[in-house]
């Protein structure tokens, strides 16, 4: 049966203002060593927009914890208080460091899905990743040896082991791991920062990078998995803990360290908004570029419930936006 209803609203259409916003006043702090001011400035400009959004929302993912860095807290309430309630992922920039020393590829991004269907990681910074795009979907198993992924991922994509490209952050705790991709064969792409763009980029077509692997941040991991889920992709999980320390107080807390995460786990609902703006130049969208009186910005805006995945350059008159409005761009 086919069921016909008036369309819906893409809230994902007014979240891009608020990515922008964040982009646009972070874009400022490029290559200034600044990455507490530049976090500041991005925070600022997204709690300002976000209460113009028509929902009531919760912050389930915050940053911060991780570096002390400026935050949007977990529990903070979000939104104009009027729409449906849902929980908020935020990212106000992922890639700090790329930003603060004038390195590509860092990114203002926020995702919405109905409350109650984001998974919580609590104060646990880490995760283990493995995601993919569409033609990779159902293929991949965390729990499996490495090799026999990069198997399945190739047959997928009707390549061979060779002809991949890994994508991992370039980090000690990742030596095995290239290792053992060295060792079957696929070649690698070892980024300094920003999982989040490399995760999204198993998705866009062309991009040249077939999965992400590896351990990141657990908000970036939500946040991705939001993006995936709209975009048709994959991600699976497995929370990481630093030290034993780090392991027992998870456990005591309730949480299982051995659990897969599955795309469910991470996000639930299908009805997910992801967008994201680029505040330095990358390979999925454009940085921040100033002009004159204005700027201009490249966002990706995604709605889970159709699918639709919408590139939006937009020009911005920033004298204007100066008269009136609260965000210091
Ligand atoms: P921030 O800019 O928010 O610090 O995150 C950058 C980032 O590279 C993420 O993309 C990634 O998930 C995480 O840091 C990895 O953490 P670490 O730098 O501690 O290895």
């Amino acid at each position: 049966m086919v069921i016909q209803n008036d369309p819906t609203r893409n809230l994902a259409l007014e979240l891009v203002r608020v990515t922008e916003a964040a982009a646009l006043a972070a874009g400022r702090f490029m290559g200034r060593g600044d990455k507490e001011g530049a976090d500041q400035a991005a925070v600022n400009a997204m709690r300002i927009v976000l209460q113009t959004v028509d929902m009531n929302g919760v912050i389930v993912i915050g940053e911060g914890e991780k570096d002390n860095a400026p935050m949007l807290y977990n529990g903070e309430r979000v939104g104009n208080g009027s729409g449906l309630e849902f929980d908020v992922a935020v990212d106000p920039i992922d890639g700090t460091r790329p930003l603060a020393f004038g390195r590509s590829n860092s990114l203002a991004t926020v995702a919405i899905a109905p409350k109650g269907t984001m998974f919580d990681p609590g104060p646990f910074v880490y995760m283990n990743k493995l995601a993919v795009g569409p033609e990779s979907k159902g293929m991949i198993d965390i729990e499996k040896p490495l090799i026999d992924n990069l198997k399945a991922i190739a047959k997928a994509k009707r390549k061979d082991v060779e002809d991949l490209t890994t994508i991992i952050l370039d980090r000690p705790r990742h030596n095995d791991i290239v290792a053992e991709i060295r060792k079957a064969g696929a070649r690698i792409r070892q980024i300094p920062d920003g999982d989040v763009a490399a995760a999204l980029m198993t998705a866009q077509p062309n991009s040249g990078v077939d999965v992400l692997i590896g351990i990141g941040g657990t908000p970036e991991g939500v946040i991705a998995a939001c993006a995936l889920r709209a975009m048709g992709g994959e991600i699976q999980g497995k929370m990481y803990a630093r030290d034993e320390d780090e392991l027992n107080r998870g456990r005591e807390a309730g949480y299982d360290f051995d659990k897969i995460l599955t795309m469910d786990d991470l996000v639930s609902s299908e009805d997910v908004f992801f967008t994201a703006t680029g505040i330095t130049d990358g390979e999925l969208l454009k940085g921040v570029r100033y002009f004159g009186s204005g700027a201009s910005t490249d966002s990706l805006v995604v709605r889970g419930l159709t699918g639709t995945v919408r590139q939006i350059r937009a020009t911005h008159q920033i004298h204007k936006l100066r008269q009136f409005s609260a965000v210091k761009y």
